[in-house]
């Protein structure tokens, strides 16, 4: 029989406190509502469906053409949002997973089991539980004396007894479809909430003596609501605590994986090196033996084999291998190192490209550059590539010496093994193999500076 899901993202969130929709909020890298659509994938859904309703736009984007939207335009409560995607769903026969947007760390490992466990057991209802050291805000189970889950009860209707029940509704079910909405036609606001509960239908179905089960998960971690800022930092840590374990098993050293910050995509090889407080964000690649030292911050780009990043900044870029790069060194966005290049300490790349062997050692600034392979960049140059309105390239060819602290106003191309003096303000084409300078002569005037107080001869 078919699979259906229902991924319920409609709410506010009123206890985020937040302007951004609950389900939207990130954990490591991706909204919540992007894990919770990445699990359901495992069960291979026939249709997905996800109610919207709070900045329904906005949310919607996020999965884009990955689902169908219902919109839910008031939220009366869980059980009102399924019901949403009755004219899709009401009519066919299959089961049904409803999950909720803001539990980002159920897996889809989990969900599969899940459907294996009611498919098996021919419930018509099952639900996702967990035993809670503090249930506090969760649905409780209820179940009779021969164990039997008789009905969810929430915190808030929850009688002193039923507040002392530990194992939860995770807010993850599988229900046949059709007796689903079936069921949805007689729930009520009759509650402390005064919402319409999709928890209610359970006690419907045990009432009516269809069969409902509960499969318990191992582990309470994933089943975790993330209902305020508190439990998304929870969220993140346990989210962290899985990917760097992953990458540990995977061969890649942490120093210290409690203070190393790793987005859900980014790709490690095996025999990296990540020392304490690396953040390495987006669609972020590491190749083998690279090292990544303290504080070293890595988004959207490539690191290639055996580079060295120390302590440094890198945005968008794509780093060759064998490349050196700070202490306290940032390249920005569009920005191409290849092989063996250094980078030393302060200095700033922006949307240029520096070939093999190349070498800027100190206090830098190169931007809308293409620097050629085996040129030697020193200290303090920089590229003026901006006039208050348009901005410049700046082309130095292969072999080039630039003297410390040049200053290379674009538009502007030094040829081929081309010099230019240290202190020079280079404005003109420099030729292949020529040497250029653009500074004044000194002046130096003897025995001047006796005449001046500070000199002992004053005194
Ligand atoms: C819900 C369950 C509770 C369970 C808990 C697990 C109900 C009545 N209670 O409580 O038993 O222990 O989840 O985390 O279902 N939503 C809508 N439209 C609405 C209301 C909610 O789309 O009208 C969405 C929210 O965006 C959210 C999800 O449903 O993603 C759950 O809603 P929430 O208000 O967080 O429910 P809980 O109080 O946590
Ligand atoms: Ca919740």
């Amino acid at each position: 029989m078919s699979n259906y899901a229902i991924i319920l993202a409609a709410g506010k969130g009123t206890r985020m406190k937040s302007d951004l929709p609950k389900v939207l909020h990130q954990v490591a890298g991706i909204s919540m509502l992007e894990h919770v659509f990445r699990s359901v994938s495992a069960i291979n859904p026939e249709k997905m469906v996800t109610v919207v309703g709070h900045q329904a736009e906005l949310v919607q984007q996020v999965l884009g053409e990955q689902t169908e939207f219902v919109l839910q335009t008031e939220q009366l409560g869980t059980g009102h949002a399924v019901l949403m995607a009755e004219e899709q769903l009401a009519a066919l026969e299959g089961q049904t997973l409803v999950i909720a947007g803001d539990t980002p760390l159920i897996t889809g490992e989990s969900l599969t089991a899940l459907i294996d466990f009611h498919v098996s057991h021919k419930n018509v209802a099952t639900i996702l539980t967990a035993q809670a050291d503090n249930p506090f805000g969760y649905g409780r189970i209820v179940r009779n004396q021969i164990d039997e889950v008789v009905k969810i009860v929430e915190q808030k209707d929850a009688s002193d007894f039923e507040q002392q029940i530990k194992e939860i509704n995770t807010g993850t079910y599988v229900f046949d479809n059709k007796r689903l909405f079936e069921a949805l036609k007689n729930i009520n606001t009759d509650n402390a909430q005064g919402e319409y509960y999709l928890t209610d239908v359970i006690g419907i179905f045990k009432e009516a003596g269809e069969k409902v089960g509960a499969y318990k998960l191992r582990d309470f971690n994933e089943s975790l609501g993330v209902n305020d800022r508190l439990a998304l930092a929870t969220a993140e840590k346990v989210m962290r605590q899985r990917i760097n374990q992953t990458h540990m098993l995977n061969g890649v050293t942490f120093i210290n994986p409690e203070a190393t910050y790793i987005d859900i995509d980014v790709e490690i090889a095996a025999d990296v090196t990540l020392e304490a407080n690396v953040v390495l964000k987006g669609q972020t690649k590491i190749a083998s033996e690279a090292i990544l030292t303290n504080g070293t911050v890595v988004v959207d780009s490539v690191i290639g084999q055996g580079s060295v990043i120390t302590s440094s900044m890198i945005e968008q870029s794509q780093v060759g291998a064998d490349v050196t790069i700070g202490p306290y060194a940032h390249i920005r966005p569009d920005s191409v190192l290849a092989n063996k290049v250094h980078i030393g300490n302060f200095v700033e790349v922006k949307s240029s490209s520096i070939g093999e062997n190349s070498k800027a050692g100190h206090l830098t600034y190169i931007g809308n550059a293409d620097v050629g392979s085996d040129v030697n960049i020193g200290a303090g140059t920089i590229t003026v590539n901006y006039d208050g309105q348009g901005k410049y390239a700046t082309h130095v060819g292969k072999g080039a010496f630039i003297g410390s602290h040049s200053t290379l106003i674009a538009p502007l191309s030094v040829g081929d093994y081309a010099l230019t003096a240290a202190g020079s303000v280079i404005t003109d084409d420099v030729a292949t193999d020529a040497l250029a300078l653009g500074r004044s002569r000194q002046v130096t005037k003897e025995g001047y500076a006796t005449k001046f107080p500070h000199h002992p001869q004053q005194k």
